[in-house]
């Protein structure tokens, strides 16, 4: 395994009782889910304004719900990478790991990760505009463009349970990330931009209330400069190489 783990964060690591990893799109980068802003990013080729806000879904719902359709698609075809994988053995590693992630391409679940405060959203989960039913992808109606709903004689528009532009975050979702910041022994940053608030000022608060702040990430972001410790390279092999380093330090 070729990714050195410097000793500063292994100290940190063998005497820590709460880590929290905050994950975005990078991390699933590597299973073949396009992030948003890089390269071959979606926001490089799709407008999230027409796109990503309840307007936008208002004035064009099947426009709206066949990108996400589309996203599924993709979705459905990966698998989770080493880097989900090196998360849910942190959750048996250390007293406690939570996973705070703005993906909601459902990877870390599917990896296996159990402590997981989804603040986006999952894209495999829908729910009627007016009157809430919820439908996940099994009892969706099939129905060229977007759904309508079938329950008790409500007609209304089916849409994707993410979280759009514009749009407050889940209430339990926040204050769960939150708590799970502020507490944090050792915070993960990993894959992010860390351009998006709020989800982005979670770093910065878990630093503040004391945590050991690391950033995990391919390039410099907006966050760099706050960190403890910047681990530049792909999470599929950093996040492995920590799970070994701590699993060597701890063997006699
Ligand atoms: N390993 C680590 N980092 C990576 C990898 C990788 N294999 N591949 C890419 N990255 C980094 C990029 O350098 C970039 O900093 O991941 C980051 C991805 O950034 P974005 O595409 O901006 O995604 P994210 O930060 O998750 O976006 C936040 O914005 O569009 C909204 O709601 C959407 O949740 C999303 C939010």
């Amino acid at each position: 395994m070729s990714t050195h783990i410097p000793d500063v964060l292994l100290a940190r690591l063998l005497t820590a009782q709460r880590v929290t990893a905050f994950t975005g799109a990078g991390i699933s980068a590597e299973s073949g889910v396009p992030t948003f802003r890089g390269n071959e990013g979606l926001w490089k080729k799709f407008k999230p304004e027409e796109l990503a806000n309840l307007s936008a879904f208002m004035k064009n719902p099947d426009l709206v719900w066949e990108w996400y359709q589309a996203r599924r698609t993709i979705i459905g075809t990966v698998q989770p990478n080493d880097g989900h994988r090196a998360l849910v053995e942190m959750e048996v590693l250390f007293p406690s790991c939570t996973v705070i992630t703005q993906n909601v391409d459902n990877l870390h679940r599917r990896a296996g990760s159990r402590n997981i405060v989804e603040l986006h959203g999952n894209i495999e989960r829908n729910y009627c505009l007016s009157c809430g039913a919820t439908y996940d992808g099994t009892d969706l109606p099939h129905t060229a463009g977007v759904p309508r709903c079938t329950r008790s004689g409500c007609t209304g528009l089916i849409r994707p349970d993410v979280v759009w532009f514009g749009e407050m975050l889940p209430e339990d979702e926040w204050e769960g990330a939150v708590r799970a910041s502020a507490t944090a022994d050792v915070f993960f940053s990993i894959g992010t931009s860390a351009v998006v608030y709020p989800a982005a000022s979670l770093p910065l608060t878990a630093k503040q209330q004391g945590a050991f702040l690391v950033e995990i990430n391919t390039e410099r972001t907006p966050l760099t400069p706050s960190a403890d410790l910047f681990l530049q390279g792909v999470s599929g092999e950093v996040l492995p190489a920590i799970v070994h380093a701590v699993r060597e330090r701890r063997t006699p």
